[in-house]
């Protein structure tokens, strides 16, 4: 039998189109199954969002006051690097948790990225945080984030006002009391009058 004619066969066979059906729909089955697993593995992958919740955020800010700022600034260097946006340079948020909780560890397995930022920092190593869970390293991120997407703080007050410098300290105070004037111009016309 060529198979053109097995082709004809099977299409004017009527018992051979359940079996088609069938086999049909075995393989729907099996790539709507495996949707749902790449869906589930994808939202598993990702699920480590980190969040913006004001509760999560002001108890990832305490834990880092308690335990990092010792070493770290979010936005400059410190003993340690400035941590704004760490999430989005290191391997992973899991990569995080076990650096977090064991960077000798980590530098120990020879993970290429935790060997290259321990000697950019001359080999200065940061204390172990075993006891930490990996929620509330997720909150600490989550403030790290957060003061990430705030920025630095701007030192408004320290910045001088126009023509203030050391050389006239009349005119400064003049210039952020510039109602005083007034005054002046009152006793100007004053002593004009009489
Ligand atoms: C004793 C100082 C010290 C403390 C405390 C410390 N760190 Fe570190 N951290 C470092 C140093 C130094 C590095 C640079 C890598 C190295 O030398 O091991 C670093 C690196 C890091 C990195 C990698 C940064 C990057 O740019 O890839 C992260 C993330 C980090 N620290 C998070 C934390 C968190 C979160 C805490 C608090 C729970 C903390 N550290 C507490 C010293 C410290």
């Amino acid at each position: 039998m060529t198979s053109d004619s097995r082709f004809v066969a099977l299409a004017l066979k009527p018992d051979t189109k359940p079996d088609m059906t069938k086999h049909l729909t075995t393989l729907t089955r099996q790539s709507i199954l495996l949707t749902f697993l790449l869906i589930l593995f994808i939202s598993t992958t990702f699920a480590q969002d980190i969040s913006t919740d004001a509760g999560v955020i002001s108890a990832g800010k305490e834990l880092f006051n308690a335990n990092c700022k010792s070493c770290h600034k979010i936005h400059q260097k410190s003993v340690g690097p400035a941590l704004a946006d760490v999430q989005n340079r290191v391997p992973s948020i899991d990569w995080l948790k076990s650096w977090i909780k064991n960077s000798a560890a980590l530098i120990a397995s020879g993970d290429p990225y935790a060997v290259k930022i321990y000697e950019e920092y001359a080999k200065s190593q940061m204390t172990a945080f075993t006891t930490l869970k990996d929620d509330q390293i997720m909150s600490i991120l989550a403030y790290i984030q957060d003061e990430t997407v705030k920025g630095p703080e701007v030192a408004v007050a320290a910045t001088p006002a126009a023509g203030c410098n050391r050389l006239s300290p009349y005119s400064c105070f003049i210039g952020s009391h510039p109602w005083l004037l007034s005054f002046g111009f009152e006793a100007l016309l004053r002593s004009e009058r009489s």
